[in-house]
């Protein structure tokens, strides 16, 4: 991969089968993982990080058994700036068309003094030393500067300079933490874009965690400041509040069209995934989850309903068939209004109007209070009783 940091075309690194099994109890084994990493290639993502095979026999097999199944995307594998976890990923992709390393280190004072009990120069000599290495395997090296977000932005510079120097082809610049704002996220981009002297030899990546919830503004804006990788997740799983929701990004590049930004997501896929991972995760997903959730296209409201009805864009900025769920909903609720009863009770054949509306309508909110949500059957029987009621 060619560095393309002026061109439009923003890589998807969908990382689902590495941060994003990182949640408790979604471990998947390699039969799980090799079905999600095929439906992820035909979703169009650029790269598959298939896991960290240092971390356990079973990991190091599912990237070996990824790498053998899947053939469009680069296949990725984590390591540590460490010598046997390099040459651990470098084995596991043995198979693959196309491998990279990623290999990295805590760079924010936080980590280096906390956790690695160094200091900065020693970790910028083990981040090129580690770059050097896993190059001896691969050319397509990912350098890391984990917790990047909390990392003082003239540090950053320096080390992401060196790893380029050392040959890394991408530099990743993880929030680690979700810490950052979106223009604090943003300004460190443009400051590595403005600083470091060969950053046009690389591709700038975004790796965002969501823990106050900013994980896809973040990455958005890393892309307007100069980035062309966007690491992230189907649902936007991974640790602790998860990691950049891959379907929030994608339809976001596509429906903001003066960002002048592309991608190769097949997005009438992005449904049918996103309920692929769920399962096989044992992972639900939040109703009101942008994109993918099951209220993502229900309308419950009068007010929304009776405009969804007259124009379905008056309250849907995205249709439902372009990612892959069948067709808005309108829920029958106590909120609803006549138009939204008119609607569903046409879909089911039973045409009323005027005052035989207001009247059913009347028994309807009687039932709505009742049973919360309406449904056909309670819908028919609602109809079946009102009828004999006007007979007699
Ligand atoms: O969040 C993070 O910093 C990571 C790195 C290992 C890339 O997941
Ligand atoms: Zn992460």
């Amino acid at each position: 991969m060619s560095s393309s940091n002026n061109d439009s075309k923003v890589y998807i690194f969908d990382t689902t089968l590495r941060d994003g099994e990182q949640v408790p109890g979604c471990q998947l084994n390699a039969d799980e993982k090799i079905i999600i990493a095929k439906s992820l290639e035909s979703l169009g993502v650029d790269i598959i990080e298939a896991g960290f095979p240092i971390s356990s026999p079973g990991d190091f097999n599912s990237v070996v058994e990824i790498s053998k199944a899947v053939s469009d995307p680069i296949i990725c594998a984590l390591s540590r700036a460490v010598e046997k976890d390099i040459e651990c990923a470098a084995e596991s992709l043995k198979y693959a068309k196309r491998g990279r390393i990623h290999t990295g280190i805590g760079t924010s004072d936080q980590h280096i003094i906390h956790k690695l009990k160094s200091n900065r120069e020693d970790i910028l000599e083990r981040g090129v030393r580690a770059v050097k290495y896993a190059k001896k395997f691969v050319e397509d090296v990912e350098f890391y500067a984990e917790d990047a977000g909390r990392t003082d932005n003239e540090y950053l510079a320096r080390i992401v300079e060196a790893a380029i120097a050392a040959g890394a082809t991408v530099v990743n610049i993880p929030d680690t933490t979700g810490f950052c704002l979106p223009d604090m996220y943003g300004e460190k981009i443009k400051f590595l874009k403005e600083n470091v002297k060969n950053i046009d030899r690389a591709i700038i990546s975004s790796h965002c965690h969501n823990d106050l919830g900013m994980a896809t503004a973040n990455s958005v804006t890393a892309l307007r400041n100069g980035a062309r990788q966007i690491e992230c997740t189907i649902n936007g799983i991974g640790e602790r509040a998860g990691n950049t929701s891959l379907e929030e990004v994608v339809m976001t590049i596509r429906k903001h069209r003066e960002l002048n930004l592309n991608c190769d997501i097949n997005t009438q896929l992005l449904y049918p995934t996103s309920r692929l991972v769920s399962q096989t995760m044992g992972m639900p997903v939040q109703p009101n989850k942008a994109v993918v959730g099951s209220n993502a296209f229900a309308h419950s409201s009068g007010i929304h309903q009776d405009g969804v009805i007259k124009s379905r864009e008056n309250y849907e900025i995205i249709a439902p068939e372009e990612v892959g769920v069948s067709k808005s909903d309108i829920i029958l609720t106590a909120r609803s209004g006549r138009a939204a009863l008119k609607f569903r009770l046409e879909a089911l054949g039973i045409i009323v109007e005027g005052d035989e509306l207001n009247e059913i309508y009347s028994q309807f909110l009687v039932m709505a209070d009742e049973i919360k949500v309406v449904e056909d059957e309670s819908l028919r029987v609602l109809h079946r009783n009102f009828s004999k009621v006007m007979i007699s």
